[in-house]
């Protein structure tokens, strides 16, 4: 999870009193492995779930829940004028609700009115407590005081409960957290009420029971943009193909597929309740004729040719499917396009080619080959519009390349601003 980053930056990590606290450690071995100054400020009630002494030696740093100590240091103001990102996780509803009103009772509250940097809550709680209109509008008070409030995850709660509430993978949390510190603005949450159903990962097309033909795609660019788009408040559907441990994005429902024919039916279901379609899996072009029942045998004949058919292209089907009615004229539809140069022409003239062919709203350009785009963490290219813009996507991590291109999306969608 850790990767070395460029610059050495002051992260301050509030810790709340609620159970996950302990998955917090892995939040702050995180950032100060990848180099950066990591200060912890737990609340009192904190302290009750994990101790100082795991804080300290965590973040390498001393420790502190109270303005009392070190006063001649002036902590708060030292600490919230000195960083360069905050993060609270567990960020509980009683933290929320005393960092909406501006309260500052303990260290960690005194330094968030401190603070000018990027602020990311990381909510944890239970269903009905994050469910509870109260918590609701403190959450839109820090909104609207320009702080980022992460999505929750589904599942496991403490004790036998289950459902939204619960504290997001830590890898999420930093990944998040990153973004950023890359880019303030990354996450604004102006994508609520908007659909988006994203297809992700490599198709698998059988050969036989045990084998198929697939390719490298991780499917990591797909769930970041799953990921930013949910932290934006968008409704976030996933269809996955083969991925490589891109980590499930809290808040978004993901639909298992393995090969093109599977994609394209629920792809071409599910657009039909979208506001926005976007095609980033790696889709196997051609698939065998025929899917052995049995494993095919080497026999002494040496290996039999594979007869190969076309698959369907999905990104052009759905385009159909609007021109025609099928699915809503206002869907904004988005490709990818993996290219490289050729004696034909250059990544991006194939880039410009392929947009006329596919017909669609918005597409991404990424080289590849040389290790570029597929299983790496970070990604580059252009991202070129029906309308004729062409917007280079500066080198950076797959998150920070989803944020830029749902910035261009939400340009596209009916009551967004550029439409
Ligand atoms: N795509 C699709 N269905 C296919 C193949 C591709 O929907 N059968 C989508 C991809 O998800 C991507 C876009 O089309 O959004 C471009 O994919 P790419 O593989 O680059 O294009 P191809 O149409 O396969 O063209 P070529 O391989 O000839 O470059």
């Amino acid at each position: 999870m850790t990767t070395p980053t460029k610059k050495r930056r002051r992260i301050l990590i509030g810790v709340g009193g609620g159970i996950a606290a302990y998955k917090v450690c892995s939040v702050i071995r995180h950032f100060t492995e990848s180099g950066h100054d990591v200060r912890v400020v737990p609340t009192p009630a904190a302290l009750e779930f994990v101790g100082k002494a795991t804080f300290e030696a965590l973040s390498g740093n001393p420790v502190s829940t109270t303005v009392f100590d070190d006063v001649d240091e002036v902590a708060h103001v030292r600490l919230g004028q000195g960083a360069d990102l905050v993060i609270i996780a567990p960020a509980t509803a009683d933290l929320m609700a005393r960092a909406a009103q501006g309260r500052a009772d303990d260290l960690l509250t005194a330094s968030l009115l401190t603070v000018r940097c990027p602020v990311l809550f990381v909510p944890a709680m239970h269903t009905e407590m994050w469910e509870h209109p109260a918590t609701q509008a403190n959450i839109a008070t820090l909104r609207e005081h320009g702080s980022t409030v992460m999505t929750p995850a589904s599942g496991r709660l403490t004790a036998t409960d289950s459902g939204r509430g619960r504290l997001p993978d830590p890898q999420e949390i930093a990944l998040i957290g990153e973004l950023l510190l890359d880019r303030a603005d990354a996450l604004p949450y102006d994508l609520a009420g908007v659909r988006v159903l994203i297809s992700a990962g490599g198709t698998r097309e059988p050969l036989d029971p045990v084998r198929y033909l697939g390719n490298h795609s991780s499917g990591k660019q797909g769930f970041a943009l799953a990921r930013a788009a949910a932290q934006r408040g968008a409704s976030v559907t996933v269809v996955a193909g083969s991925t490589t441990d891109p980590g499930d994005p809290a808040g978004v429902h993901i639909v298992r597929i393995s090969n093109a024919q599977e994609l394209s039916e629920e792809m071409t279901k599910r657009a039909a309740d979208a506001d926005v379609v976007i095609m980033a899996a790696a889709v196997a072009d051609f698939r065998p004729v025929a899917v052995a029942d049995a494993k095919i045998k080497k026999g002494d004949q040496g290996p039999a040719p594979i007869e190969l058919t076309t698959n369907p292209d999905i990104l052009r089907g759905l385009v159909e499917a609007r021109d025609d009615g099928r699915i809503p004229s206002e869907t904004v539809i988005v490709g990818f396009a993996a290219e490289t140069g050729d004696e034909t022409g250059g990544v991006l003239d194939h880039g410009r080619a392929k947009l006329a062919r596919k017909g669609c709203d918005l597409l991404v350009v990424n080289a590849v080959g040389d290790g570029k785009a597929f299983g790496t963490e970070d990604n580059t290219g252009w991202l070129l519009s029906a309308k004729g813009d062409e917007t280079a996507l500066p080198f950076g991590s797959k998150t920070l390349m989803s944020s830029r291109i749902l910035d261009e999306v939400r340009q596209l969608v009916p009551d967004g601003p550029g439409a």
